[in-house]
């Protein structure tokens, strides 16, 4: 909690003297800093899971915009009043990529036909933000004159009204402007016709004029601000079982996700139908936000970019389908290509697409992932043929290697992990990928689980884990602290080893307050606001206090807790840029820790002291729309002359300190 006054230092000697005990001693050794800590250490996962993407981070407020979901009016209702009559009819377009349209046959004059849309659980407009409503349309016959957009509030209200004129008989897009005169979190669409004749429609869209960086086709900005805020290293995308897809048709296939909105393919989202307690069957993927979206964001957030790709397999809890060795050219040139789109020159032929989308320079990519949660000789086999194509191409490009769904349980049991680690030793991938969801508890008792691994060899990526306070995948997992607190201390293991472990992220990232599937997730959202959970906060904390170098950290006579477990948890680094040593200290007993801490090395102190504490005052304690920053970090200073010197822990916390020395 705080710097100890010197009165009380002399009480606290007193004390341990007569108690015959020894206070807590930190010691930082600063006159040998070691491993540089990557600038890629803490990064995102992104995995379009519990609506995080359409409903989401992408901005769009219509649910299913071209009709594409296997109930082509999922979404929609035909609306009508004052008797007026018009049919709806669902055309198919084989020769399209994005097939189905609307045709809507009005036989008689009126304006009170048409269809609504009832958003992502509702739409989330505010007061005085403008909207921009767009539809691809064209009229096959009669006197088709304008559309008349609507707003309605959750009690059917209006809210907003715009006309659009100018149809043709030639497909086009159409575009008008909205202004709310309220705030709602359940707003829905209407669109009304007016005339008599066909129509053709398709693509029908609302977007905020506000979006993050004010794109057209953009992102939610309080969701992206909040990723922005975590300074990530990296950005992994777009997952995740939703790479692998339930079968391989179901997989993510980037190439559908590029080009104009209209040519991409719309998938069912692997997690509409996943978990039967919580059934979303309008989940599916519009890929609005796709892969050049995927790319940009991971610019815009400074962040290096992660594609994982599907190396021939389908999710192995799912259907396991394996595209047949002989059929894997495709797969092979998929990833090649992607190489192509985020890396090749403007002329090259995806790179082309990827400059004709607006970004003419390239987007650098440096490393992607074969498969994400493979397993099994049949992963081994594909993994070597995708490794030999890339490397052989793109010899720089750093490849990722999957331990399956959890380095510590497996569904064959341990020998499966024996078995993949024996591959890895012998092939070297660049990187390894372990996740890891397991009780809070287990994150405590393995603070040190990275300790004894081998030094050489591929570099380790801790790419998902998340304490489950109830069980893997439960609907009851709560984003409480006593999970953000001992993921805390698991994260000064991983720091302690950033010599081996050189990239780490929470999963998943985003949950929908009324339409997730898996919890915990690190940010929530509803259709209006959003805000960071405590293990968001505990992320944020190691992410933008990373330190340069690692030091070597000691922490003896560690207070116990009742189970034997350590009470306190520590790393250290070196920020050469700030000339701070970084302390990151975790107490998770409930009691308040009095220390010292000795900074071996340092002759001169270089300035006050700045601590950052993050706490609550119990384990259940949690964030919420209601109570954002209920769990929130609070800074301070103090001045230090010493480079030993006395600190209290608060109880249940972590506390990073930045201590300038000369
Ligand atoms: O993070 C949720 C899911 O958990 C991911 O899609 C998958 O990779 C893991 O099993």
């Amino acid at each position: 909690m705080h710097p100890v006054h010197p009165h009380k230092i002399f009480v606290l000697l007193l004390l341990s003297v007569a108690l015959g005990a020894t206070a807590p001693r930190i010691s930082v050794d600063v006159t040998q800093p070691g491993a540089a800590i990557s600038p890629t250490m803490y990064g995102i996962f992104f995995e379009d899971i519990n609506f995080a993407a359409d409903g989401g981070l992408y901005a769009e407020l219509v649910k299913n915009r071209s009709f594409e979901f296997d109930w082509p009016l999922r979404g929609w209702q035909v609306i009508s009043r004052d008797g007026a009559k018009g049919r709806v009819l669902i055309l198919r377009d084989e020769k399209s990529r994005n097939p189905r349209h609307l045709r809507i046959q009005l036989p008689q004059q009126g304006n009170g036909f048409g269809l609504m849309n009832e958003g992502f659980r509702g739409m989330g407009l505010w007061q005085d933000a403008d909207y921009r409503f767009s539809v691809m349309a064209r009229i096959i016959e009669g006197d088709i004159t304008a559309l008349r957009i609507e707003l309605v509030d959750e009690n059917e209200r209006p809210i907003a009204e715009a006309r659009l004129e100018g149809l043709t008989s030639v497909w086009q897009s159409h575009q008008c402007q909205l202004t709310s005169n309220s705030t709602t979190s359940a707003a829905k669409l209407k669109v009304w016709i007016i005339g008599s004749g066909v129509l053709d429609m398709d693509m029908i869209s609302l977007f905020p004029k506000e979006t993050w960086k004010a794109r057209t086709n953009g992102l939610r900005a309080d969701l992206v601000q909040l990723l922005a805020d975590l300074q990530p290293g990296f950005l992994r995308f777009p997952g995740g079982c939703i790479v692998e897809g339930f079968d391989l048709s179901q997989r993510y296939q980037w190439k559908n996700t590029i080009g104009p909105l209209e040519e991409r393919v719309v998938t069912i989202n692997r997690w509409n139908f996943e978990f039967k307690h919580r059934p979303t069957p309008d989940y599916y993927q519009s890929y609005g936000l796709g892969f050049y979206e995927y790319f940009l964001l991971a610019e815009d957030l400074g962040a290096e970019p992660m594609p994982i790709v599907n190396c021939g397999m389908a999710c192995q809890f799912n259907t396991a389908e394996l595209a047949p060795l002989h059929q894997l050219d495709p797969y092979i040139a998929d990833a090649l290509d992607l190489i192509e789109f985020a890396n090749g020159a403007a002329d090259s032929k995806w790179g082309a697409i990827r400059a004709e989308m607006g970004h003419v320079e390239p987007f650098n990519m440096k490393m992607i992932g074969i498969g994400n949660e493979q397993w099994g000789p049949q992963y081994i086999e594909r993994y070597v043929k995708f490794a030999d194509a890339i490397k052989s191409k793109y010899p720089q490009m750093q490849l990722i290697a999957a331990t399956g769904s959890d380095a510590t349980i497996f569904p064959n049991g341990q020998e499966e992990i024996d078995y993949l680690w024996s591959q890895w030793r012998k092939l070297e991938p660049d990187i390894v990928d372990e996740h890891f969801y397991r009780a809070p508890e287990w994150f405590l008792q393995n603070v040190d689980w990275y300790d004894s691994y081998e030094r050489s060899g591929p570099r380790l990526f801790v790419g998902e884990w998340a304490s489950q306070s109830v069980g893997v995948g439960s609907p009851d997992n709560r984003n409480n602290w006593k999970c953000a607190l001992y993921e805390a201390a698991f994260m000064t293991g991983l720091e302690r080893n950033a010599d081996l472990v050189t990239m780490t992220c929470y999963a998943p990232l985003f949950g929908h307050e009324e339409a997730w599937q898996w919890r915990p997730d690190l940010i929530w959202f509803d259709n209006l606001t959003s805000y960071g959970t405590a293990n968001y906060y505990v992320q944020k904390l190691f992410s933008c206090h990373p330190g340069t170098r690692l030091l070597e950290i000691g922490v003896e006579e560690s207070p116990k807790q009742d189970d034997e477990t350590k009470g306190l948890y520590a790393s250290a680094t070196l920020d050469e840029k700030s000339g701070h040593v970084i302390l990151k200290v975790v107490n998770v007993t409930d009691d308040v820790v009095e220390t010292t801490i000795d900074l071996n090395g340092v002759k001169k102190m270089g300035g006050n002291a700045t601590a950052i504490l993050l706490r609550a005052d119990s384990l259940t304690d949690e964030n919420s729309l209601e109570e954002p920053k209920k769990i929130y970090p609070q800074e301070s200073s103090f001045e230090l002359t010493d480079a030993r010197f006395d600190y209290e822990f608060t109880p249940l916390s972590l506390t990073i300190l930045r201590v300038p020395i000369e």
